[in-house]
């Protein structure tokens, strides 16, 4: 166990983003009937995670982790969960092919509801109100009650996360997420596509192997890993409270887990060492994902791994690096180079999304072709480096939303953006873009994967 910690250490500690919460009794009170709710997520499942983690920190899988900027209470809905499903698992696939290797399915879903703010107040028309902070704080509509921290929307987040999870529960094991129904999806996508010939080689091949599995005897209903997968939950560690509330003693290992979510990620505004984000971190067991942005100095970072995974535990750290398009090469080498050279086992995985936030027509948006630079960046870094580029991070929904300018399949342009912008936060891609991406980061790993020495490429 953690020296000094316990899940309520955190409240000694200076901390950011905190909400003013004006009834306190009211906030303890719904921190107490939250601590004796059910767990989300078992510690097994993150040990799981965490071991599949470590394969790629290894240099042997890919981590795929997406979903939305922020969850909300009015999006809470089958149809939304089973879009964001499906359009996760068609990625999965491609890449899974690309790099003949495991893919970790990691969804920014069923929890990620906080959101931290760079500013603690908005002003509209002369009326300044505090900042809007994610649904399980306050209320987006720019009215006064709205945007009142209000505790009892941390109940209604764990009970929308509960049934989110029951619903990926069952799409993961029950038979959606066979691979015979996600290869005719990625069809669909891909006829009337103007780039079925670039991405048809792909689909084409995943075609022909299962044709080719199916006539050797193998499928779906004979071999498990055909209709079934492993799909985790993430989200970031900003709301302590509820986080504190859901942490839990393993009777198994006698270990700290939060259960709020099967691997949980400290933001790039509150990574500071001695505060409170770090701090309660330390001492759970779970996957720890950490953002990485241009202000992360080689040395904090070596000393936020000290303290977060003194052990050095492969699959435990996660490091998210953001940094924007034209910035990679400026900041990614020295903190590989300071990593590799203290032997420090982590997945290095590429947040193409929070460094490329432009305004346009009054729309926070995001180019398509930002994003794909700064995962081309992120890839020939780890080339030049020697290191494995082990995965991506990306803000994305299932639905045809127009949140981030271009893509080649169906291009969403500058005056589209007011069609259907329905974020609570972030722009995130759509299913189109999504896929696209997917495909775009499967050449990307195919190249890896060809340079790679032989004893480093997976047997099966
Ligand atoms: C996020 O992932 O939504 C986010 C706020 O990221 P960052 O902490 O990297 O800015
Ligand atoms: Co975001």
């Amino acid at each position: 166990m953690t020296k000094d910690w316990t899940p309520a250490t955190w409240r000694s500690k200076a901390i950011e983003q905190v909400p003013d919460y004006p009834d306190p009794a009211a906030l303890a009170e719904t921190e107490k009937r939250l601590a004796s709710f059910p767990p989300l997520v078992f510690a097994g499942e993150a040990r799981k995670l965490k071991r599949a983690l470590a394969e790629v920190a290894e240099g042997r899988g890919f981590l795929l982790q997406g979903g939305d900027c922020a969850e909300s209470f009015a999006e809470h809905g089958a149809d939304n969960i089973r879009d964001f499903f499906r359009a996760f698992l068609q990625m999965a696939v491609v890449l899974t092919f690309a790099a003949a290797s495991p893919v970790v399915k990691v969804g920014r879903i069923a929890g990620q509801f906080a959101k931290p703010r760079s500013s603690n107040s908005e002003t509209k028309d002369g009326r300044t109100l505090p900042s809007y902070r994610g649904d399980i704080i306050n209320g987006i509509e720019f009215e006064d009650g709205s945007r009142i921290p209000n505790p009892e929307r941390q109940e209604m987040a764990y009970r929308q996360s509960a049934a989110t999870l029951n619903l990926l529960r069952a799409f993961a094991q029950g038979g959606y997420a066979n691979l015979d129904n996600v290869h005719q999806w990625m069809l669909g996508f891909l006829s009337g596509s103007p780039q079925a010939e670039r991405y048809g080689q792909i689909a084409d091949r995943i075609s022909e192997t299962m044709n080719f599995m199916r006539a050797i005897g193998i499928n779906s209903e004979n071999h498990p890993a055909l209709r079934e997968t492993d799909f985790f939950t993430s989200h970031e560690a900003l709301l302590l409270g509820y986080e504190q509330a859901l942490t839990r003693v393993d009777s198994t290992s006698g270990e700290w887990y939060a259960t709020s979510g099967h691997m949980i990620w400290i933001g790039d505004r509150t990574r500071q060492l001695e505060n409170a984000h770090v701090e309660y971190c330390r001492g759970i067991r779970n996957p720890i994902g950490l953002k990485c942005g241009p202000s992360l100095e080689a040395s904090d970072l070596l000393r936020l791994l000290d303290r977060l995974n003194p052990q050095n535990e492969p699959g435990r750290m996660t490091l998210i690096t953001r940094f924007g398009h034209e910035r990679v090469e400026a900041h990614l080498p020295r903190l590989i180079r300071a990593v590799e050279a203290e032997g420090r086992k982590v997945v290095w995985s590429c947040d193409p999304m929070h460094g490329n936030t432009i305004t346009v027509n009054d729309y926070k948006t995001r180019p398509f072709d930002r994003i794909l630079a700064e995962v081309k960046a992120f890839f020939d870094v780890h080339a030049a480096e020697g290191t494995h580029p082990g995965g991506i991070h990306v803000e994305m929904t299932g639905k045809d939303v127009t949140e981030c300018t271009g893509g080649a399949a169906r291009p969403v342009l500058a005056e589209d953006l007011s069609d259907r912008y329905h974020t609570h936060c972030d722009p995130r891609l759509n299913a189109n873009q999504a896929l696209e991406l997917a495909f775009l980061v499967a050449e990307l790993v195919k190249k890896e994967h060809e340079r790679k020495p032989a004893s480093q490429v997976v047997n099966f």
